[in-house]
This record gives structure tokens, C-alpha cells and sequence, in this order.
């Protein structure tokens, strides 16, 4: 035995090689015991309150506001009066400074926006970090932008705003959602109501120090929160003019039904059942990463997300032990935690979802991989989970489970890949991976999707719109189209 040999005899054999914790410091975020609803540029006590908590641990974090009728009311006058008496008349190149300022703030507070996003939505923070944040205030500074060049967006056509906009939004991207919202509503001249989902507040709560702090008139901005209730009384509100809402399919129905006839401008962005597809000539290692990114995202919290996979038949086998290997490797747990990369299920509700469209998966025939690991006791957790052996027509390959869970179909040729992508009410995105750039175009043309990436997934940008077809909705947010919904055309 030589020195070093013996050396190493000695040394103590690590039981563990898990990674040591590496917690984001949470005191950068103050919250307060209890949160009003901001209308007219003041707090307003809410009537009624209920608890919002940290999906990670169920503590809870404050008392927010179930907004009433009432509530509602004053704040759509806000926004109506807000519209009438100095904010139309406000010179578009003013209206961007605003809208540049938010989008500074946001960037100077991104640690504290992304911390509490984590805290009150369970989203890894190297997510908030790195996605949210980067890109809420990158939709503030493009549509900055836009703001004093309508006429050059539109040309010949007198764009005008169209006044007082409801927004309602989800709890998957809370200040990313209220950026798209927010940002091409006061660019075009409208002033707004916007109501954060009911589990995520926090962060659109927060986001009215921002408007303060940026000298945002008052009333041009205002925020209520609550539940489903609230958002109904939104959409219902007489001095609404136009409606955007981001949710479920189903709820995206009743604001339609509601609306019809009534001549309020709608644009709905809801659900979606994505096919990533990968053809036999694809770089697989990418692709197996873009698959990856594609469902565990935001815990598949993602109206976009790849949760279906398409995969030719002649690479079938070396893809999912690929996948299963690096599945392996994900590490799920605290959102605080920088390592995080899976962290927690959004609230009960989505787990109790995921939970029983996965029990039925089981149940109609596909064979479940999940890789060892450990999910925390408290809060709400589910590991990332991969279907093979799934028929077209099982439950978790037609509906959205909006979950960490892929289901595996394959294919044998480009027709019936586009055949398979397209079988689904839903036609929001998809994914394509080959070498081959003709084939690209050949299926671009053909999938019934509103997004599609090639050789890539999940990726945004402001300048780029995004919306679907079909039961995926209607309109598009983000780059010159999301500005049409927000104006008057002649
Ligand atoms: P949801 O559609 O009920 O909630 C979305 C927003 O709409 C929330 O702010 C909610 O308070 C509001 N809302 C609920 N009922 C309303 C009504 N009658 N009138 C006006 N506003 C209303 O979605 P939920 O229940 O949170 O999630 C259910 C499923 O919907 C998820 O499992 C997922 O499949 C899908 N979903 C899709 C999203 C997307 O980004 N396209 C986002 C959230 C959910
Ligand atoms: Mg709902």
C-alpha cells in the first residue's frame, strides 16, 4: 500500500451525496398581516378576507381580500374615472415613461418579486429568478415601446384605446400573467381591473407599491382580489369594455356565454395538450433536455407545456431510457432552495387534479415511471411522472393535467406525427425536434397549434405573440398583435 493508498483507507466513506441546501433569504420580503384591495390609487379595507398560504409548507402568509360586488363596482369607477379625467388625454410618449419605469422598478426589486412569487406559488426559485422576472419586465419595456408608435403599428387606422379593461388572471405565472396583461393595456391608452388567481396574490399585491413608486396616475391601475366570484363580477360589470382572462377552458366558456351580444371586446387564452415531437434524425440528447423543459417547468403548471410526447417508433427505446435516466437526476423540493428544479403543486385542488387523472392512467392501461424520490411531508407535492404505453384516447392523453406527468405515444411517419399532434380540442403549442429545417416548415405548416418551436420549447419572448386555436382560446398576447385587443380600430 502506498501513502496515499493508505490515506484514503482512512478517510471517512460519505454516506450522503445529496446536495447541501442553498436557500434563497426570504427577509427580503416584508409582508404584511393583511392586504386591502388597491382602487383609485389608495387601499381599500376589504369586507371580507380569507388566508393565503405557501403551497410548499401550507403556512400561511397573509389575509387577503374576497372582493364583493361592491368592491368590484368601486374599482371599475376608478378605472372608468381614471380613463375619463386625465389618462386619455395623457401624450403617448408619457404614457411609455410610465410603463418604463415599471419595467425598471420590476428589475431593480427582482429578487423580492421572485422570492415572494416562490413563497406564495411553490415555483422554484431559479424559475422565478431566471424566467418570471427576467421577462415581466421585458413585456414592460417592449410595450413601452409601443406606446407612442400606434399609428406605426397600425397604419391608416386611427388606433384609439378602448377604455376600461377586466383582466383575470392565473396562478401559474402570477407577475408574468399581470405583465402580459398590464403592460399592452396602459400602452394603448386603457386603464384596468385586474384580479389575481386566489391562490397567488401576493406578488400583484406587491406590484401596486411598484405603480406607486412610478407615480402611476391613480385609478389607472387597479387590483382586487378574491376568487372565481370576484372574476365574475368583473366580467358582468357594466363599465368594463373589454375582457381578457387566462384560465380553464371551462370558465373561458361561461365569460364567452356571458359576454355574447353584449359588444365587450374578449380575448381567451386557456388550456392546452401539447405534442412535443421528435423525429428519428434529432440531436436526442437536446431533445431529451427540451422534453425536460418542456413538462417540469413550473411543475407542468404550464398552459403550453409539452405533455404530450411523440416519439418515432425507430428511437422509442433509447428516448425513454434517456428520459428515465435524467429524470433521475431532477431534484425536487423546496422552492427556496437554488438546486430546486421541480418545487411545489401550485394548491390542493391541482393536486387533488393530478392525482386522480393519474389514478386513471393506471387504470386505463399506461405503465407509470417515477423516479426515487422524496417529497417532503407537509404542502402540496407530486413527482415528476412519465406514462408509456398510452393509447390516444386514455384520459391523460386528451386532457390537460397541468401537472409534472408525460404521457409517451409514438409515431411512425411525419403524417401521422401530425395526424396524433392535432387529435385534441386544444391548439396551443407544440414542439418539433429534427435536423432536417425543411421538415420544420413542412410541419409548422400543418400542426393546428398557435406556438411552435423547433429545436427548442418553452420559450417566450415579448416581441413574439402567443395564443391558440380552438379550446385553446382566441386573440394573441405579446408583441404587435397584443396590442389589438386593446385598441379601436377604423
Ligand atoms: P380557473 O379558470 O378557475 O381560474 C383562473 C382564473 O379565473 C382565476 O383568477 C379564477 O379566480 C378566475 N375565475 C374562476 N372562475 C371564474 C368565473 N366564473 N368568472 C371569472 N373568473 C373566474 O382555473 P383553476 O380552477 O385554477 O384551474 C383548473 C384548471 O384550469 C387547471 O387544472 C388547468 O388545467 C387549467 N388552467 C389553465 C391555465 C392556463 O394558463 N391556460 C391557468 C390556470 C388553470
Ligand atoms: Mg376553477
Amino acid at each position: 500500500m502506498t501513502e496515499l493508498e493508505r490515506k484514503q483507507d482512512r478517510a471517512p466513506v460519505p454516506s450522503e451525496w445529496t446536495y447541501a441546501s442553498a436557500p434563497e433569504a426570504r427577509d427580503i420580503v416584508t409582508l404584511q398581516d393583511r392586504y386591502g384591495h388597491y382602487v383609485g390609487g389608495e387601499w381599500l379595507e376589504a369586507r371580507e378576507t380569507y388566508t393565503t398560504i405557501s403551497p410548499a409548507t401550507e403556512e400561511p402568509l397573509a389575509e387577503v381580500g374576497q372582493a364583493t360586488p361592491e368592491e368590484v363596482q368601486a374599482a371599475v369607477d376608478a378605472a372608468r374615472d381614471a380613463y375619463a379625467n386625465g389618462w386619455s388625454d395623457v401624450s403617448p410618449s408619457e404614457r411609455a415613461k410610465y410603463l418604463f419605469r415599471i419595467a425598471r422598478i420590476l428589475q431593480e426589486r427582482s429578487r423580492e418579486f421572485a422570492v415572494l412569487e416562490s413563497l406564495n406559488g411553490g415555483k422554484p426559485i431559479k424559475e422565478s429568478r431566471d424566467v418570471d422576472l427576467p421577462l415581466s419586465a421585458a413585456h414592460f419595456f417592449y410595450y413601452a415601446g409601443w406606446a407612442d408608435k400606434l399609428e406605426y403599428a397600425f397604419p391608416n387606422r386611427k388606433p384609439r384605446p378602448v377604455g376600461v379593461a377586466g383582466q383575470i388572471i392565473p396562478w401559474n405565472f402570477p407577475l408574468l400573467m399581470l405583465a402580459w396583461k398590464i403592460a399592452p393595456a396602459l400602452a394603448a391608452g386603457n386603464t384596468v381591473v385586474l384580479k389575481p388567481a386566489e391562490t397567488t396574490p401576493l406578488s400583484a399585491l406587491l406590484f401596486c407599491d411598484v405603480l406607486r413608486q412610478a407615480e402611476l396616475p391613480p385609478g389607472v391601475v387597479n387590483i382586487v382580489t378574491g376568487d372565481g366570484r370576484t372574476g365574475a363580477e368583473i366580467v358582468k360589470s357594466e363599465g368594463v369594455d373589454k375582457v381578457a382572462f387566462t384560465g380553464s377552458t371551462d370558465v373561458g366558456k361561461a365569460i364567452q356565454r356571458e359576454l355574447a351580444g353584449t359588444g365587450k371586446k374578449l380575448t381567451l387564452e386557456l388550456g392546452g395538450k401539447a405534442a412535443n415531437i421528435i423525429f428519428d434524425d434529432a440531436a436526442l440528447d437536446q431533445a431529451v433536455e427540451g422534453i425536460i423543459n418542456g413538462i417540469y417547468f413550473n411543475q407542468g403548471h404550464v398552459c403550453c407545456a409539452g405533455s404530450r410526447l411523440l416519439v418515432q417508433e425507430s428511437i422509442y427505446e433509447p428516448v425513454v431510457e434517456k428520459l428515465k435516466r435524467r429524470l433521475t437526476t431532477l431534484r425536487v423540493g423546496d422552492p427556496l432552495d437554488k438546486n430546486t428544479d421541480v418545487g411545489a403543486i401550485n394548491s390542493k385542488q391541482q393536486l387533488d387534479k393530478i392525482q386522480e387523472l393519474v389514478a386513471s392512467g393506471a387504470e386505463e392501461g399506461a405503465e407509470i415511471y417515477q423516479p426515487p424520490c422524496r417529497l417532503p411531508e407537509q404542502g402540496y407535492w407530486f413527482a415528476p411522472t412519465v406514462f408509456t404505453n398510452v393509447a390516444q384516447s386514455y384520459r391523460i392523453a386528451q386532457e390537460e393535467i397541468f401537472g409534472p406527468v408525460l404521457s409517451i405515444l409514438t409515431f411512425r411517419t411525419p403524417d401521422e406525427a401530425v395526424e396524433k399532434a392535432n387529435n385534441t380540442p386544444y391548439g396551443l403549442s407544440a414542439g418539433v425536434w429534427t435536423e432536417k429545417g425543411s421538415r420544420i416548415l413542412w410541419m409548422a405548416e400543418r400542426l393546428r397549434a398557435g406556438v411552435v418551436w423547433a429545436n427548442t420549447y418553452n420559450r417566450f419572448d415579448p416581441s413574439s405573440p402567443f395564443g391558440g386555436y380552438k379550446e385553446s382560446g382566441f386573440g394573441r398576447e405579446g408583441g404587435r398583435h397584443g396590442l389589438e385587443p386593446y385598441l379601436d380600430l377604423t
